[in-house]
Order: C-alpha cells, then structure tokens, then sequence
C-alpha cells in the first residue's frame, strides 16, 4: 500500500511518541490562552520558535473541539471547522501539520492515510478572537491518538507549536510558560512549563469585543516587518526575562496588583512595536485605548485590574471573580465595544478516543456535503 506523505521542509519531532491501539476517531478539547507576557518575534520561522519567552493564562471559556479520523488510504484530507469546509492556504497548513503526524506513524510501522478532520471553536462570541492557540492544540492531540499513538503533554506541546507557537502553551492548563532556548548544536528550540494550575488563583478574564473583522495584518508577517524594522526591536529582545520572572512572582504570591503592572507593559511594549514598525501596523482601534483608559480609571477608583491586548484590537482584562459585574458594567460602557465575556482559568487538552467515528466515517464524508468557500478567520491569518 503506498502511502501519501510528502517530504517535510521543516525538521519533525521523532521522539516521544508510543504506540498503542489505534481507534476509529479521536477528540481533543483545548482551551485558548492568553499571553500575560508577550512573544512577538521569532527566531527560526520554520519551526516556530519565538524570539521571546512568554506566560500564558488559559482561557477555560474559549474552546476548541476537534475529532480526527485517519482513513487507510492516500489522498486529500477533508477539513471542516464550524461546518465549512477549509481549503486553499489553511487547509494545506492543517495538512502538512498532519503529514508530521503520518511520519511518525510511518516511522513507527503504523502507516495512516488521509484525514477527516472536523472542529468547532466554542467561543463566546463570533468574534474573531484568535482560535490558533486552541485550534492546533486541539489538533495535535486528536491527530496523535486516531493516529494509534501517545504522547506526553510535552510532546504534544512541541508539536503543537509547529502548527502555531501560541498553542504550545494551550497543551498545559493554568500558568503555562514558553521560553525558548539554544542546543548544542546551535539550533534554536522551545520548551514550555507549567508554572501554577487552573486551581492555584481564581480569576476571571473578560474579553472584550471591539471589532469583529480582520487584522490588519497577520502575526507572522507582522512579527518579521517589526523585528527587521522597528528600532524598539533590541530593546524588547533584551526586556522580556525580566517581565517574566516578575510574572512567576507576582503568580505565585496571587498577587494581582504587581502583575497588572507587568501584563500592561508587556502589551503596551508588544504595540510600541507594531507601531513603530515601518510601515507602521496598528492593531488596536479607538474602542481599545478607551476600554485601556477605563481599566486605568477602575483601578484608581481602587479595582483592580488589569489588561492586555494580542495582534487585534480586542483587549482582555483580568480581574477577581468579585469585580467581574463592576468591570464588565464599565467595559460595556465604552463605545464601539460590542461583547464582554467572562472567562475562568481554564485546565489542559483532554483527550477522547472512539471505537466508532462520532463524524461518521470519513469514507462516506466528501467536501461536497460541507458548506464551501469559508472565508479565513482573522486567527487563520496568522
Ligand atoms: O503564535 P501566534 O501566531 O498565535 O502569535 C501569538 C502572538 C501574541 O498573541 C500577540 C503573543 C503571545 O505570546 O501569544
């Protein structure tokens, strides 16, 4: 039987997997996370290691649902998220993050053929809030077990990573940290480490919704236009181990007033960027400096909170369960915002195997019986 798997450009992670039986279909639920210190930058694309270290909350609120099915065979994978079919430039990145998967299985004797891949994103709103994070974690742990496999949450973080450095951290539930590092040989890598559980502090993060519609640009390219032309780009590079100790610190004290103060300057220094790169990209919009302007007001009138803002104009604000209604009340207040939603801290990717496939075998799936043509979500961008 031949078998479909193209040679792979970027270097795949060998180690860490183990076979075990291989079931019709596999469920992974992720969460999404938000970084409290920021990555932005990287320092081998390829393989997606950022040029930074960062810390995560994970978004309990903010779910991915994925269900994976190899078939025997060679031939396209079928790609639906939220019921449409995913093709072009997204699909082909979902593909070659499987063909990873099926050389492992190779290398393994466990030969897989093509996928049916399907998954919702349970988000508060359809908002275009990034589903990269808990997309490819999702992905990677539904893959690795209907692939017959196992693998530890490290591994998984790893491989996660190569689908979007964001959901290494989404692997792990809690305080999650990705920080990257140099081997011997000279090659760059990352690894992440949980730094508390979604048990250790009690704290809601509102997301609120400013603009639906696409980023001006995605991460990635972003990411590059500023690191080869913002003059702040040294200065970030040489700040970020400072912010993170003082993030582990101010973590495991639950100490939300030092934390806000680290969350806010990581963003703001993560925009200053952006900002000055040339051309300039803007991601945050007038509702967002407001909503900023208000966080900063509640928190001299003596709540505190904090936010923090990602490659979009949406802002996050952490604070305790106990100001959750007074902050939400405030936010909802700005114009141009249109949702608040409250999110918990939120645990690590679960894992489900079937002994039938919940989709219905991908045999009798084609692109035909999926709505086409989805448009890409702003998070696809990336
Ligand atoms: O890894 P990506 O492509 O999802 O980019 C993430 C970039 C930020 O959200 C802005 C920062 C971060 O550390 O998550």
């Amino acid at each position: 039987m031949t078998r479909w798997c193209k040679p792979m450009a970027q270097e795949i992670p060998l180690e860490g997997f183990e076979p075990i039986d291989r079931p019709a279909a596999a469920t992974a639920r992720a969460c999404s996370n938000v970084a409290l210190v920021k990555y932005w930058g990287k320092v081998d694309e390829q393989r997606r290691v950022p040029a930074t270290g960062s810390l995560s909350v994970t978004l309990g609120g903010l779910t991915t649902e994925t269900t994976v099915a190899f078939s025997d065979r060679e031939g396209p994978d079928l790609v639906v998220l939220d019921g449409r079919h995913i093709g072009g430039r997204e699909g082909a990145r979902v593909s070659i993050f499987l063909d990873m998967i099926r050389s492992v299985s190779l290398l393994h004797r466990l030969p897989i053929g093509a996928a049916s891949v399907r998954s919702a994103n349970y988000f508060p709103t359809a908002a275009g809030l990034a589903s990269s994070a808990s997309g490819f974690a999702a992905l990677a742990g539904a893959a690795v077990r209907a692939a017959g496999m196992k693998a530890s949450f490290d591994t998984l973080s790893n491989l996660a990573r190569l689908g979007s450095a964001s959901a290494a951290r989404s692997v792990h539930g809690g305080f999650v940290e990705l920080v990257p590092f140099k081997r011997e040989n000279g090659s760059w890598d990352a690894r992440t480490s949980p730094v508390a559980s979604e048990n250790h502090w009690d704290l809601r993060v509102l997301v609120s919704v400013v603009d639906a519609g696409y980023k001006p640009l995605g991460s990635t390219p972003a990411m590059a236009r500023t690191a080869a032309t913002s003059p702040y780009y040294d200065g970030w590079l040489g700040s970020w181990g400072k912010d993170l100790a003082e993030a582990h610190e101010a973590i495991a004290a639950r100490d939300l007033e030092r934390l806000a103060s680290i969350v806010e300057h990581s963003a703001l220094k993560l925009h200053a960027l952006t900002m000055t790169s040339r051309p300039p990209v803007q991601f945050l919009r007038g509702p967002s400096i407001e909503l900023m302007h208000t966080v900063w007001d509640l928190r001299s009138s003596g709540t505190l909170c904090a936010f923090t803002a990602d490659a979009g104009p949406n802002i996050k604000v952490l604070c305790s369960p106990s100001d959750e209604e007074r902050v939400r009340a405030a936010l909802m207040s700005v114009n141009g915002v249109q949702s608040v939603q409250a999110t918990a801290v939120g645990g690590p990717i679960d894992v489900v195997a079937h002994d039938v496939d919940p989709a219905g075998s991908w045999r009798t799936m084609s692109a035909d019986n999926v709505e086409k043509d989805a448009e890409p979500s702003s998070s696809e961008r990336d």
